[in-house]
């Protein structure tokens, strides 16, 4: 380890390996709390609300990034590794708000995004007033253009976020010049991993702030760091069946073999540090099994589960990524994770609204069929029900908690993100599910800033949403969290055996887990439960007939 660390040794809640049974609740700090009045939420915010979170009874939180950048995709956008956005704070912030949680028994995971960097950055800057062929250049994906004068992009490939993957720079004598690889906005040139400083220069970032006390890293587009050298022109194909954003194992810039590499060597840099660090990978591939290839005992820790967050409310779908995600991790001995939302997809309060949702990243907005609100949060308590009570570890995403949909009625002027402006529109893009959180019913900005100032517009009629609606109220949203997240410790589900049970009617999952029996029903017919334990938790009332969409947890 290369200094000390200067805050208290991390917290060990769950003993050694706590990761494979952690509940870590993801923090989008922007849309989280506002402590300045500016209508953009920061560190001092979160740090005023590590009561709360402590009450809901998190093992850690997971913070989108929080580093200098010009927020052109709200901090995946980074200009410097190793400060925090004046924006969000300073780097004090950072070090009390690490020491707050780590008094509260609570970890802190940053997010680290190491495929690009914003264009602001001093390497890129250095890039473009560079020559071709220039090592400031080679830290990059810069090529010549196809056709006699260059004027045709390398390859077809197309951003993330929609329109091309390339852009073309004007050299230093006024000509057009190369062009550069980025697979998300224009703003977020692409790094050469192939370049030993870029790797030497990630090795520093993530000592930097491991040296401060951070207890781990989510890594962003953890499948995307490596390129078919051959640069072969390729158009994603879109299968339902894959969803959410996953893709094939033939495409040249997403999910090649060679991001292997980085991660067994990341792996060793974070084995260096005491405390039980972490990585956990944001991997959109599939099949499952390439998935789990990332959390081999030599690289992650731990991986989204997206294929389970794509499962949607259909008990055939659930039981088959359940199956496959507890075979597929455990065959290379790690823990599955589960997760249901986060901030690149509409909430699924309001995905299980609809009949029929849409890919990773169209959101909803006012021209869509609307989703069914009461439907919605019926069915995201029976999800959130039976997701707490699987073997592994969970991630929550801000608001979940309180059952909190997307807001679909954000005006064209209001929004943000660049897949609304790169697609012209015709996608609304992930402003929905980033509209900051309701605290305070009846408070200025649902009590999120003290001035009512909010970065993006919040809904009418969030004040039964509001936190301060449900602390302490039986049978609300926040109450069955916190409650599952107490009992999935308490009788030991995350580290036990899942059997499911059979003969049971359409559409209702039944599993045992530990000492309960779960019953999911995801059909819209009450189901007749012939179990005489005692229920320990329902997401809606329970007297031997469970009711369509929901959950509930009996004794065995
Ligand atoms: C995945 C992040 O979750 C998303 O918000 C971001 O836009 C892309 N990676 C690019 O960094």
């Amino acid at each position: 380890m290369s200094t000390a660390v200067t805050t208290p040794a991390s917290p060990t809640p769950h003993g050694p390996e706590w990761w494979r049974t952690a509940v870590i609740y993801q923090i989008y700090p922007r849309s989280f709390a506002d402590g300045n009045g500016d209508g953009l939420g920061d560190l001092a915010g979160i740090a005023s609300r590590l009561d709360d979170l402590s009450y809901l009874g998190v093992d850690a939180i997971w913070l989108s990034p929080f580093f200098v950048s010009p927020q052109r995709d709200a901090g995946y956008d980074v200009a410097n590794y190793r400060d925090v956005d004046p924006r969000f704070g300073t780097l004090a912030d950072m070090d009390a708000l690490i020491a707050a949680a780590h008094d509260r028994g609570i970890r802190v995971i940053a997010d680290i995004v190491p495929n690009h960097t914003s264009s602001d950055h001093v390497w890129f800057q250095a890039a473009l007033a560079s020559a071709p062929g220039s090592p400031e250049r080679a830290r990059y994906l810069f090529k010549d253009g196809k056709g006699p004068d260059g004027s045709q992009p390398p390859t077809d490939w197309l951003s993330v976020f929609g329109g091309p993957a390339w852009s073309r720079v004007t050299e230093a004598d006024g000509t057009p010049g190369q062009w550069y690889l980025h697979l998300f906005d224009e703003s977020q040139p692409d790094l050469n991993w192939d370049n030993q400083e870029v790797v030497d220069e990630f090795d520093s970032v993530l000592r930097f702030w491991l040296d401060r006390g951070i207890d781990g890293f989510r890594v962003d587009v953890a499948h995307g760091m490596v390129k078919d050298p051959a640069y072969p022109d390729y158009q994603p194909k879109h299968d339902p069946e894959i969803g959410g954003g996953g893709i094939y194992l033939d495409c040249p810039y997403f999910g090649q073999t060679g991001v292997h590499r980085i991660w067994r060597h990341w792996r060793t840099v974070i084995d260096e540090y005491p405390g039980d660090r972490i990585l956990t990978a944001e991997s959109w591939v599939h099949p499952m099994t390439e998935l789990a290839n990332y959390t081999r005992p030599d690289e992650y820790h731990q991986a989204f589960n997206f294929p389970f967050m794509f499962a949607g409310w259909d008990a055939a779908k659930l039981r088959t990524s359940i199956d496959e995600s507890l075979k597929e991790f455990g065959a290379v001995g790690a823990p599955s994770t589960w997760v249901l939302s986060n901030h690149d997809v509409v909430r699924h309060t309001s995905r299980f609204g609809l009949r029929d949702s849409g890919p990773q990243g169209s959101g909803i907005g006012p021209r869509d069929p609307q989703p069914d609100e009461a439907l919605g949060l019926a069915r995201a308590r029976g999800a959130a029900l039976m997701m707490l009570a699987l073997p592994g570890s969970v991630f929550v995403y801000q608001g979940e908690e309180l059952g909190l949909p997307e807001a679909t009625q954000i005006p064209a002027d209001a929004r943000q993100d660049p897949t609304w402006f790169r697609t012209g529109g015709e996608k609304y893009g992930r402003d929905g599910c980033r509209v900051p959180i309701p605290w305070q019913a009846g408070a200025p900005a649902y009590g999120f800033s003290p001035t009512g100032a909010a970065w993006l517009p919040q809904p009418e009629g969030w004040d039964a949403y509001a936190r301060s609606a449900q602390e302490g109220v039986e049978g609300s949203t926040l109450e069955l969290y916190r409650a599952a997240m107490a009992a999935r410790t308490a009788h030991g589900t995350s580290t036990a055996d899942l059997t499911w049970i059979e003969g049971l009617p359409a559409g209702v999952l039944g599993f045992t887990v530990a000492d309960l029996a779960v019953y999911v029903n995801t059909s819209d017919t009450p189901a007749p439960i012939d179990d005489p334990g005692d229920v320990v938790l329902a997401s809606q009332d329970f007297d031997g007939t469970l009711a369509g969409n929901a959950t509930v947890w009996i004794q065995r």
